[in-house]
C-alpha cells in the first residue's frame, strides 16, 4: 500500500509513520512520498532523514483552502505518486469535492479530538475550555465535510486533576503516535487481502 503523507507542520506523526515503517511496524504500508503547504515546515526536514521524496508544494492565494488551478496542481503532483492511501497528518487545509473524487476512499486524516467533539481548528484546547474529563484523538476518512468522514479509529485520554494544558497535549500526542501508524499497518493488511 502506497502512502502519501501532506503536512502543515512539526510533522512528529509523520515522523511516527516513517519510524514505524522502519521498524516493519507498518504492516505492508510503505511511504513514497510527502508534501507540504509551507515552504519552512518541519515536515519536509524527515524526507532526508527518511530517504523519502518530500516536497513544498505551492498551494496558492488562500489560506486555508485550494483555489481550482491550485488543487489541480496538488492533484497531479500526488497523482504521479500512485497512492492507495493519502494520510492528512496536520494538514491544515480544507479539501474540497474534486480533490477528495480523486481520491476516493482514500484520504484519511488524523484530529486532535474524540469526533464528533470538538471539530475544527484547536481541538485539544477546545475540549481543555469545556472542561471535558476525557478527549482523545481520531482517525477518520475524509469526506466533504469538516472533521465528519466515516471513523476508523479512536483513542481516548482523560483528563486529571494535575494536568495543564502543555500536559494534555502532550498525551494527546503521544496517544497519536501509536494510533496512526497502527491504523495505517491495519489499513494496509486490509488492502493486501483485497
Ligand atoms: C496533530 O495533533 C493533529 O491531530 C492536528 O495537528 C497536529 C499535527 O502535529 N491536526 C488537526 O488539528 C487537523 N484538524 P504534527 O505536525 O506534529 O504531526
Amino acid at each position: 500500500m502506497r502512502i502519501v503523507i501532506l503536512g502543515s507542520g512539526r510533522g512528529s506523526n509523520a515522523e511516527a509513520i516513517l519510524r514505524a515503517e522502519k521498524e516493519g511496524r507498518l504492516g505492508k504500508a510503505e511511504v513514497v512520498a510527502i508534501f507540504s503547504d509551507k515552504p519552512d515546515a518541519k515536515i519536509l526536514f524527515l524526507g532526508s532523514e527518511f530517504k523519502k521524496p518530500s516536497r513544498f508544494l505551492d498551494p496558492g492565494p488562500f489560506k486555508t483552502k485550494f483555489d481550482v488551478k491550485s488543487e489541480k496542481f496538488w492533484i497531479s503532483k500526488i497523482e504521479a505518486f500512485d497512492p492507495d492511501l493519502v494520510v492528512l497528518a496536520g494538514f491544515m487545509r480544507v479539501l474540497k469535492g474534486p480533490f477528495i473524487q480523486a481520491f476516493p476512499n482514500k484520504i484519511i486524516n488524523l484530529h486532535p479530538s474524540l469526533l464528533p467533539s470538538f471539530p475544527g481548528l484547536d481541538g485539544i484546547g477546545q475540549a481543555w475550555r469545556h472542561g471535558v474529563k476525557v478527549t482523545g484523538c481520531t482517525v477518520h476518512y475524509v469526506n466533504e465535510m469538516i472533521d465528519a468522514g466515516e471513523i476508523i479509529a479512536q483513542q481516548a485520554v482523560r483528563i486529571e486533576l494535575t494536568d495543564t494544558i502543555d500536559s494534555l497535549e502532550k498525551k494527546i500526542h503521544a496517544a497519536e503516535h501509536s494510533l496512526l501508524p497502527e491504523v495505517i499497518a491495519e489499513l494496509s493488511i486490509r488492502y493486501n487481502e483485497g
